[in-house]
């Protein structure tokens, strides 16, 4: 509740300003810049920012529903065109909207630069993964989902339990509701960056010392993926069916 309240007070302080810089003219006559710009004409990386992105990113990029965009090890994974892409597009089937006006958003091309190179030059650093042969950020083949239950017992089942149904030290990640609402790129992302404003390790902390390869973490996904139900839309539909017919049968 905090964070999301924090996110509307940069917006707030600069229709403040603009109200005031209005007030402030003596004469009554507007001022050169004292005109309230329109939105497609934000141009300033923090109000587009907080206005568009953290509400679910944070504050500052600092983490809230979704990831953390202020987060090196994933700035350096993603790089600028694939990120530009998917603010543009959304990602389907996730609350990751599209912002490009041809896609149905609210943001121009140009904002989109804006928030995206902004992002970049703000908290990433280059140099954070140096020596560190870091995974592809997308899969480069089809992961072995029976080799990613091996994995996901050496690597995960200490924090999210051996079916990844939670322990004190990790949420559950392989209920429905969960898998329902996350694309598999967005569950390759956090094996592979963690969740550092959570405490979850990036691909090189689950067990200390032993790094996950990429075909690791393919399969990995490759089995939460598995686990994830054909219409999460419509868990209760058999005992649904099963009460229509009764209804419609009494007798049996
Ligand atoms: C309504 C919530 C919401 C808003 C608003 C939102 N996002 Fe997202 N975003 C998400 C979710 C959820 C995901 C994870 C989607 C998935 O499962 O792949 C995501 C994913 C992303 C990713 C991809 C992460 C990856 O796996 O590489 C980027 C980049 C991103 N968002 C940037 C932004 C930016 C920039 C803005 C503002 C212009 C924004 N988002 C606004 C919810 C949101
Ligand atoms: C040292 C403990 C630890 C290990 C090991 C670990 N995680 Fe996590 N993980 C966390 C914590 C802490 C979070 C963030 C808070 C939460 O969701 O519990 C998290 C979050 C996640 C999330 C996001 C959940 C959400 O609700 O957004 C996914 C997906 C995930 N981990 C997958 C994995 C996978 C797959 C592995 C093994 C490759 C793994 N984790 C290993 C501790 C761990």
């Amino acid at each position: 509740m905090k964070m999301k309240r924090i996110s509307f007070l940069p917006a707030l302080a600069v229709l403040g300003l603009v109200m005031l810089a209005a007030c402030s003219t003596p004469d009554g006559q507007p001022q050169a810049n004292s005109e309230p710009v329109a939105p497609s004409q934000v141009s300033d990386f923090d109000t587009l920012y907080a206005q568009n992105c953290a509400g679910c990113h944070g504050a500052e990029g600092r983490g809230g529903a979704s990831i953390a965009l202020a987060n090196p090890v994933y700035l350096a994974i993603v790089d600028e065109s694939t990120m530009r892409n998917i603010v543009a597009n959304g990602v389907h089937g996730t609350s990751m909207p599209a912002f490009v006006q041809s896609a149905g958003g609210m943001l121009t091309e140009q904002q989109i630069e804006v928030i995206t190179s902004g992002i970049f030059s703000r908290w990433g650093r280059k140099q954070v993964l140096d020596g560190a042969n870091p995974p592809s950020y997308a899969a480069k083949a089809a992961g072995k989902v029976d080799h990613g239950q091996l994995v996901f017992g050496v690597y995960c089942a200490s924090c999210h339990g051996s079916e990844g149904a939670g322990t004190p030290k990790g949420s559950a990640i392989t209920n429905d509701s969960f898998l329902a609402l996350v694309s598999d790129q967005g569950l390759r992302t956090i094996v592979i960056t963690g969740r550092p404003e959570l405490g979850a390790p990036d691909w090189r902390g689950n067990v200390p010392g032993r790094p996950m390869t990429d075909q690791e973490i393919t399969d990995v996904v490759s089995w939460l993926v598995s686990r994830r139900a054909e219409n999460p839309g419509q868990p209760y539909s058999a005992l649904n069916d099963a009460q229509q017919s009764k209804a419609q049968h009494p007798e049996k």
